[in-house]
């Protein structure tokens, strides 16, 4: 940033940050630096059109410098911002979590429209979400359907995440969030309409054909399960089943191979009405099946 001392006009700023992110493979460089100078100046994109001639604070530039830097080693724009956006919601993020995905949003639709066809009043429902990491899942959950989510993660800085985001969201009184791995600290007691989890599915062989900043950045706990990437579902599937009152359901997001797996452990488990669903790409993204 020291090149552009004394001279911190926005439009020129920016220029400078799209350059600098032009030397790396990042590839979109230009909406990369807009989207770091937005959360450091808090203004939306047309403010910015119309700020571009204006003078940003020198603690602005800064800031913004940082951002870039980081962005520059590799970090993802949502850490290095502290946030994403999913469901049209704001989620604050660390790297304690992993950064939520489309394909989510994809087993969220597919969850939704499921319950809501099949149960006549989604409120009284009481779900489970497995694996929650920032939240996303219970928070979409309580919020469209206005029923009760626990919300289950094997990691507690995670767990801290999801909880500020329901704070913020005030959903409190509908989310509550339990440190466990699996159902180990869920009393055997407590039944479910419907379990949903999108637990970690990578095949550590496939490592090597994820992007660096997914394997520096984000938590292996939240990516790996096992040599074939199935050994959360090995544990999750049956482990389900006691947990779900007769009629309900498990539903799960699934690697784009997975469908022939799961669906194979979901009827050795004892599910009936499996059903494998491809997202908006066509390829098989959330596995569900029903407890008799
Ligand atoms: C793929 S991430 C999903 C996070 C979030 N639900 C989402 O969709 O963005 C998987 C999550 O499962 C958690 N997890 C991994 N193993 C677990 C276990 N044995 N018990 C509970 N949670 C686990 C991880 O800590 C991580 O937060």
């Amino acid at each position: 940033m020291s090149a552009l001392e004394g001279e911190l006009i926005i439009g020129r700023v920016l220029a400078w940050a799209t350059r600098k992110l032009e030397c790396t493979e990042i590839s979109r460089p230009d909406f990369e630096a807009q989207y770091l100078l937005l959360a450091v100046l808090h203004i939306n994109t047309a403010a910015l059109f119309l700020s571009l001639e204006n003078k940003m604070s020198a603690r602005q530039a800064e800031r913004f410098g940082t951002m870039v830097g980081r962005r520059i080693q590799g970090e993802p724009l949502q850490y290095i911002v502290g946030s994403v956006e999913f469901w049209s919601k704001n989620f604050h993020l660390t790297p304690d979590v992993l950064i939520p995905r489309h394909e989510t949003e994809f087993v969220l639709e597919q969850t939704i429209a499921l319950l809501k066809g099949r149960f006549p009043c989604p409120k009284k429902l009481r779900l489970l979400d497995m694996g929650t990491g920032s939240g996303v899942i219970a928070d979409v959950l309580a919020g469209e359907l206005g029923c009760h989510v626990l919300a289950c993660d094997i990691s507690s800085p995670a767990l801290a995440v999801a909880a500020r985001n329901i704070a913020e969201h005030q959903l409190e009184n509908r989310v509550t969030l339990v440190c466990s791995d699996l159902f180990t600290a869920i009393a055997t007691t407590l039944k479910f309409d419907c379990i949903i989890a999108n637990p970690p599915y990578v095949a550590e062989h496939e490592k090597q054909e994820l992007a660096d900043e997914v394997v520096q950045f984000e938590p292996g706990q939240a990516l790996f399960a096992g040599d074939d990437g199935l050994d959360c579902y090995r544990r999750l599937i049956p482990e389900s089943y006691a947990f779900l009152h007769s009629g309900g359901w498990l539903m799960l997001e699934i690697g784009a191979s997975q469908g022939e797996a799961v669906s194979v452990m979901l009827r050795d488990a004892g599910y009936q009405n499996i059903n494998i669903r491809s997202d908006y790409c066509r390829r098989p993204r959330f596995a569900c099946g029903r407890k008799q």
